[in-house]
């Protein structure tokens, strides 16, 4: 076992020179006046913040005008920041332009499908491909990055902010330029782009490549490889910013290492993470809990997918809220407790610095009502009571800081090109929510408590999980449905789910028969979907050991012909068109097993069906019987160590019998762990194999 890769990762180190978790937020000191700042740097020690983020939207503060340069209040704050024993991830500023750019220049300002203009007056108003706006960003990079090369506060690059957040989509004549650019080095020929769009089709047969455009508002459903490739192309338009930066900041600053913050969180789609991971040195996430009674399964799905998309070395979580955010319909505020346990999760999925947005609540602006680590009510408040206990938590697990993720048994596979091909218009059903699906198998398995791993199909090696869950992966090329087969022949257990296997890579359908890809691997065949109404549901009869179970089904079926050996019917349809017909099947492929389930069986369903599936890699819950669906359990590890996570995610206390190990942080388990709502405790037990792994126990 070695330890994660973590040398680009700017930990703060503490007295002794070990590392520390990182602890801090965005901190816009342009908003306060000059003797705000000193306050500001005192409180931060108080609370222990040892990182802050700085100038994310200080463009037009630092260049009021295209040649005038205004740098002598940052270089305060970073000589402020420094005397504080504070780091700097310095922003290179390049967010929002400022007025007098977009005056001079409204060519860079994005337009939508419908061709209106993305006007300024809130931020993030530039095209990412326009050169333009390329050359003053990368002129402002230029001017900060020779300035601060040398700074003691700089510890890290914040390229631009959020890439995408607001301007992912932009349909500009800049645009149609760069995706013609991009189509070009993508087929090389027109015929071949031809046959990849299918252009035989609807008469959209291209002569010229000046003739195609970005799928702008169109009189019916634009061409769905058109949708896909514009998609694509838009996510590597951002990366390419990114890397226009990021290149320039290697030239002139090599040692320090560049990020940029990715919104790994549901609602957030069009960046495809999992290819930009190589483009920053080390990766940072923000996180933002929309309430309701699945938030935290989907703030553990977004943390655990983060660390599948780090390759599982440790990540930086950026922003996240201490408590309200302003975007919501109705912004809930958090309860006691929830500030350190969701940050906590975080930690627990691998992030080794826990920063929120922002520093001290703003007065003015459309975010003045966003929570922050210093409220409006000041530092004499529950709140910032809250953030200094955090900070003295965060001190206690600096032994965590560098550790890896212990790998799961479980993957459940998140694919963005499945994720933008699945939900396209002019389908079965327009009610398929891919994410959504993803979510419920994780959820399902939180419920009991299998701990499993979110990873990215791209770049990630199966073959080190037993069982791998693939929720709706609907784009399958022939080597992803090589591979497949080749992890289930080598003794994985693959499971997947209606709407898998069915296109190619350019959103073909593979002919012959659904799960086109995947068919012989199943198989199984299918002649028809039967997509159901809105309200519509089927039930399900479990041909179970220990029968009589029954599920319900809603959103789609299938009509399955079992056409290959080995292949057992693991559920029915009782009802419905397909009643009689097999609704879940596993093959067994020598060592290995796949797995299809026909319909949506919600979070109940799957908990029903999951143990039958893991049953065969004799996957099973590693936490007390009592503690399985309240409690989730995360383990980090080094070569001397498995630090253990608890995490109560629910409102009453739970029992935690026979569970020792030293506690890190979280109420002391003396003889046997009550851990109390929202709770935490991290246990540091001796790694399997190493001296003293006698003491302090396994849980389950
Ligand atoms: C993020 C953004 C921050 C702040 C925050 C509010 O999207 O990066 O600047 O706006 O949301 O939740």
């Amino acid at each position: 076992m070695t330890s994660a890769p973590t040398s680009r990762f700017p930990y703060a180190k503490g007295s002794d020179g070990s590392r520390r978790l990182g602890y801090g937020a965005d901190y816009n000191p342009e908003q306060w006046p000059r003797e705000v700042w000193e306050e500001d740097v005192r409180l931060m020690g108080e609370a222990g913040v040892n990182i802050v983020s700085l100038a994310i939207f200080s463009w037009a503060r630092i260049q009021p005008a295209s040649d005038t340069w205004d740098f002598g209040w940052l270089d305060e704050v970073m000589d402020l920041l420094h005397a504080g024993g504070i780091g700097v991830d310095l922003a290179t500023a390049t967010a929002s332009p400022p007025p007098w750019l977009t005056t001079a220049h409204p060519e860079i300002l994005p337009v939508t499908a419908t061709g209106e203009t993305l006007w300024p007056g809130a931020r993030q108003h530039w095209r990412p491909t326009s050169p333009v706006f390329r050359e003053h960003a990368l002129r402002l990079v230029r001017k900060l990055a020779t300035r601060y090369a040398d700074h003691p506060a700089l510890v890290a690059w914040h390229v631009n902010n959020e890439l995408g957040c607001h301007n992912v989509y932009d349909y500009s004549d800049d645009a149609a330029d760069a995706f013609r650019v991009w189509l070009r080095s993508r087929y090389t020929t027109l015929d071949a782009l031809n046959h990849a769009w299918g252009t035989a089709f609807w008469s959209q047969r291209y002569s010229e490549w000046g003739q195609i455009l970005p799928p702008r508002l169109a009189a019916s459903h634009p061409n769905p490889t058109q949708q896909l490739d514009f998609k694509r192309f838009s996510s590597d338009a951002l990366k390419d910013h990114l890397l226009a930066e990021r290149e320039l900041l290697g030239e002139l600053t090599p040692g320090v290492p560049v990020t940029t913050n990715f919104m790994v969180m549901s609602g957030i789609k069009g960046m495809d993470y999992a290819d930009w991971a190589g483009a920053v040195d080390f990766v940072a996430n923000d996180h933002y809990v929309v309430p309701g009674p699945r938030d935290r399964d989907e703030l553990s799905f977004s943390a655990n997918l983060t660390s599948g998309i780090a390759g599982h070395r440790p990540w930086f979580l950026m922003e996240h809220s201490t408590s309200a955010v302003n975007w919501q319909p109705v912004n809930v505020a958090k309860q006691p407790g929830e500030l350190a346990r969701d940050s906590l999760l975080h930690v627990a999925h691998g992030a080794d610095a826990v920063c929120f947005f922002q520093w001290r609540q703003s007065a003015a602006g459309a975010e003045k009502y966003h929570s922050a680590m210093v409220p409006h009510a000041g530092a004499d408040s529950d709140l910032f009571r809250a953030v200094v206990d955090l900070g003295g938590t965060l001190e206690a697990l600096a032994p965590v800081a560098g550790t890896e993720r212990e790998p799961a048994r479980v993957a459940v596979l998140f694919d963005w090109g499945s994720w933008w091909a699945s939900e396209h218009d002019s389908h079965p059903t327009s009610r398929l929510d891919y994410h959504r699906e993803a979510l419920d198998w994780y959820s399902a398995l939180l419920r009991l408590g299998v701990r499993a791993d979110v990873v990215p199909a791209l770049h990630t090696d199966f073959s080190a999980y037993d069982v791998v869950i693939a929720p709706v992966l609907h784009m399958v090329s022939q080597t992803a449905a090589k591979d497949l087969a080749r992890y289930a022949e080598n003794g994985g257990h693959l499971v997947t789910t209606y709407f898998s296997g069915v296109v190619d890579e350019n959103d073909h359908i593979w002919l012959g028969g659904y799960p086109g890809a995947l068919r012989e691997l199943l198989g199984i065949r299918i002649e028809e979907f039967g997509p159901l109404l809105d309200g519509d549901t089927v039930g399900l009869d479990l041909e179970l050991p220990g029968a009589g179970a029954h599920a319900t089904g809603s959103l789609w079926t299938d009509r399955i012909d079992v056409v290959g050996q080995d292949v057992a019917v693991l559920a029915r349809y009782r009802t419905g068109a397909y009643a009689g017909r097999p609704a879940v099947t596993r093959r067994s492929t020598g060592g290995g097993s796949a797995s299809y389930v026909s319909t949506r069986l919600g979070i109940e369903g799957l908990a029903g069906l999951l143990p039958e599936l893991l049953a065969p890699a004799e996957v099973t819950s590693e936490l007390p019987e009592e503690a399985r669906g309240s409690v989730e359990l995360a383990v980090r590890r080094d070569a001397h160590h498995r630090y253990l996570f608890l995490v109560n995610r629910g409102e009453t206390p739970v029992n935690l019998p026979g569970t020792t190990g030293e506690v890190l942080a979280g109420p002391a388990a003396a003889g046997g762990l009550v851990l109390p709502p929202r709770e935490v405790v991290v246990l540091r037990q001796p790694a399997p194999g190493s001296a003293g792994a006698d003491q302090g126990r396994p849980l389950g």
